[in-house]
């Protein structure tokens, strides 16, 4: 590989931080609430924090130690308790788990052996060692129980836990609030990402006609106007499906909102705040992004033009890494790694922003496309079907970009997230498109 970024001595290195910045992020969120706010459920949709710790070891310990390095399970009577198709969620708090310390010290064992093997293995050989695949896919699986982690922070009653400084303020967007992404193929998904996971792979060309797409995500202003016009009672914007489920629920505003007199406050990790007029929307679900999209005379965009307009040069003719380029993210580029706890307003981060001008693709909000997640033309299962195989159908739809509380590590261009069309608590907002001009 030419690449300098992706050579061995780069990636066992980037390996290592990679691991080490995930187990920091995992211990401060299992050890800023007290041992009862870890073993208990915050939300039937949720697991208690304490089943994601063990399983970040059981998963490690499976990969790295078992698989790569042939080894003896270290308990494997727990194995049952930790495997997530088991055992759904809503019934993980009644399995006899690990209490929190024997938790912490089981992944902290894992872990000591797992830095031992990274400096002894070869990263070739074997597909899973190649550019030290495993290790990153470990990473990356640490990173995304990190988010759900937080995930089940916000849905937590009770007093702040966490604190992160609020984004820095910046230029905000002065241009166009939308772009045209002229008609033509580009390259989707990548056969060169040595961490890509296997529903990122492999790269192949597709058409995709001329499109206009937000440069911005959706802000709470443009979804309050949406909510102020009745759009929740008007079934003309709602898909059927999407109409039977809010009339169900009730549903008449984003998840954690809450009306007080003519303004909306929202709880965000145990601090109630007015809604942040320009912030991009979060917590709504695809049919509210849907039917929002509707009210607008718009639409979602595809997956394939939300990657477009992500990663296609129209000067080179090439998919890049990210909208910037294909320098690894920094913190000028995007909004990651829970930094800080909230997405940055709306038209933030230039230094981010696509060769076409579109902002905030990468970071802030996870997306929700027009898609159901599929399989590419040349998908093949690696190595589990259980990643994503299993996932592959109509009812799930596919989210781009990575919110403010997930790793780089777990987003880049090509990065596919997926999720039923009614879930809100995840951290998901949404931009609009519309075809182009024939
Ligand atoms: C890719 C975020 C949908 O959390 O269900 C974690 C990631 N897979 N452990 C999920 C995952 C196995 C997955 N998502
Ligand atoms: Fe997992």
């Amino acid at each position: 590989m030419t690449d300098p970024a992706h050579d061995v001595d780069t990636l066992r290195e980037r390996a290592l931080t990679t691991l080490t910045t995930a187990r920091a992020r995992t211990s401060l969120l299992t050890s800023c609430v007290e041992d009862p706010d870890l073993t208990a459920q915050h939300s039937p949709l949720m697991s208690p924090l304490v089943w994601d710790l063990a399983h970040i070891g059981n998963q490690e310990e499976q990969w790295l130690l078992r698989t790569v390095a042939g080894r003896e399970a270290i308990r494997p009577e727990i194995d049952g308790i930790y495997d997530a198709f088991e055992h759904p969620r809503a019934e993980r708090p009644s399995l006899p788990l690990l209490p929190p310390t024997e938790a912490r010290n089981y992944a902290a064992e894992v872990r000591g052996r797992v830095l031992d093997l990274l400096e002894s293995t070869a990263f070739h050989g074997t597909r899973l060692t190649e550019a030290g695949f495993a290790f990153g896919m470990i990473a990356q699986h640490e990173q995304q129980h990190d988010e759900t982690m937080l995930i089940t922070h916000q849905l937590r009653k009770g007093p702040q836990a966490l604190h992160a400084p609020d984004p820095e303020p910046a230029p905000l967007l002065t241009g166009p609030s939308e772009v045209l992404v002229p008609g033509g193929p580009f390259t989707m998904g990548t056969s060169t990402e040595p961490w890509a996971l296997d529903n990122e792979r492999p790269a192949h060309r597709r058409e995709v006609p001329a499109f206009y797409i937000d440069t911005t995500p959706v802000t709470n202003a443009a979804y309050q106007a949406f909510i102020a016009d009745g759009g929740y009672d008007d079934d003309r914007w709602w898909t059927p499906e999407g109409w039977a489920h809010i009339r169900q629920h009730s549903l008449h505003a984003p998840l954690f909102w809450r009306r007080d007199g003519k303004q909306w406050l929202r709880r965000r990790f145990g601090v109630t705040e007015v809604v942040p007029p320009d912030e991009p929307v979060l917590h709504v679900c695809w049919y509210e992004a849907d039917a929002y999209a509707r009210w607008a005379g718009r639409r979602l965009p595809t997956e394939a033009e939300w990657e477009k307009a992500a990663r296609h040069d129209p000067a080179g003719d090439r998919s890049m890494r990210y909208p910037w380029g294909d320098a690894d993210p920094e913190p000028e580029h995007a909004n990651l790694g829970q930094r800080h706890l909230r997405p940055a307003p709306a038209g933030s981060y230039p230094e981010g922003e696509s060769p076409l001008g579109v902002r905030q693709l990468i970071g802030d909000v996870w997306e929700w496309t027009a898609s159901d997640f599929a399989p590419y033309p040349g998908f093949q299962a690696f190595p589990y079907k259980e990643y994503s195989e299993v996932f592959f159908g109509p009812e799930y739809k596919v989210l781009r970009g990575g919110s403010f509380a997930v790793d780089a590590v777990a987003c880049r261009g090509t990065f596919r997230n997926w999720d039923y069309p009614i879930r809100r608590q995840i951290f998901s907002g949404f931009r609009t498109a519309r075809s182009g001009d024939v």
